[in-house]
């Protein structure tokens, strides 16, 4: 099995750290041309050059381009998308990636705004952008969704719930839409605790007694999540729709004890 996005087109929000810089880098060198959305241009500006040296580096040549953009705006969504599809003619893998969490604490507690803003990213941002890139072409040329999802949206912990439901949500928004989109595939990829900015405070605090009860005693790295989006987002993937992947290093199997 040969794993190339050759001749394919695609659009990562999230793309400029973390988690979707990784998946970006390993879409640029597996052969995609690769449209990076975050809200920072400078940001963006660094990640396309490092994307670029290192596709350099692997012997391909691709083509990577910047678009700065809040993921929950949605006029903004369709200029990215517009953007997308004046640069190379199409967009045939969406990353929903993007997400944001301004709110830890009891569920109860939650303030309107701030769990507007946590749905209005993480949840509304992948729906619409969704809908503009189906709107854009993905209707007549068949393509892949992948939305970053977490393990927290399929359990219970303290201090996350209101991202989590929204994560919850995400992961049954991925079987809906691979319902009445196919033959586009919909996959969800759900992360357990990654090394990233997102996740600092987790790391420090509770990192190291994490990774020693898990079966492979390390945290995720964001490349680990690239390897998988990148499987799935490719064409060896082709009978795989609506479902979401666990990966955690097999910190789900643990159980309690
Ligand atoms: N790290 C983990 O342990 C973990 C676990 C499970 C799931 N996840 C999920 O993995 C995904 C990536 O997380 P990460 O850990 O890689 O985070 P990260 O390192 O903080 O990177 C987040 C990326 O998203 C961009 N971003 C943030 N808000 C945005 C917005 N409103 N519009 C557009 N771009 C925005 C950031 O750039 P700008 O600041 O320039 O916009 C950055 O490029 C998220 O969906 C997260 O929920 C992470």
């Amino acid at each position: 099995m040969q794993i190339s996005l050759e001749g394919k087109v695609a659009l990562v929000t999230g793309a400029s750290k973390g988690i979707g810089k990784a998946i970006a880098t390993t879409f640029a060198t597996s052969g995609a041309k690769v449209m990076l959305n975050s809200r920072k241009q400078d940001a963006l500006e660094a990640a396309k050059a490092e994307i670029d040296a290192a596709c350099t580096a692997a012997g391909v040549s691709t083509d990577v381009e910047v678009f700065a953009a809040n993921a929950g705006d949605l006029d903004a969504a369709t200029a990215c998308v517009d953007a997308t599809m004046a640069r190379f003619g199409a967009i045939d893998v969406l990353v929903n990636n993007a997400a944001t969490n301004p709110y830890y604490g009891a569920t109860l507690g939650v303030d309107p705004a701030r769990y507007d803003k946590t749905f209005q990213v993480n949840l509304k941002a992948p729906l619409f952008w969704s809908q503009r890139v189906w709107e854009a072409g993905m209707r007549d040329r068949p393509g892949v969704i992948v939305n970053i999802a977490s393990v927290g949206g399929m359990r219970t912990e303290f201090g996350l719930g209101v991202y989590n439901l929204t994560k919850a949500a995400l992961i049954h928004l991925t079987r809906q839409l691979a319902h009445e989109l196919g033959p586009t595939r919909v996959v969800g990829v759900a992360p357990g605790l990654v090394q990233t900015d997102f996740a600092a405070v987790l790391v420090e605090n509770f990192g190291d007694r994490l990774a020693a009860q898990m079966p492979l005693k390390r945290l995720g790295e964001p490349q680990d999540i690239a390897n998988l989006v990148t499987f799935l987002a490719s064409d060896a993937a082709s009978w795989i729709t609506g479902d979401t992947y666990v990966i955690d290093g097999g910190a789900g199997v643990r159980g309690g004890g």
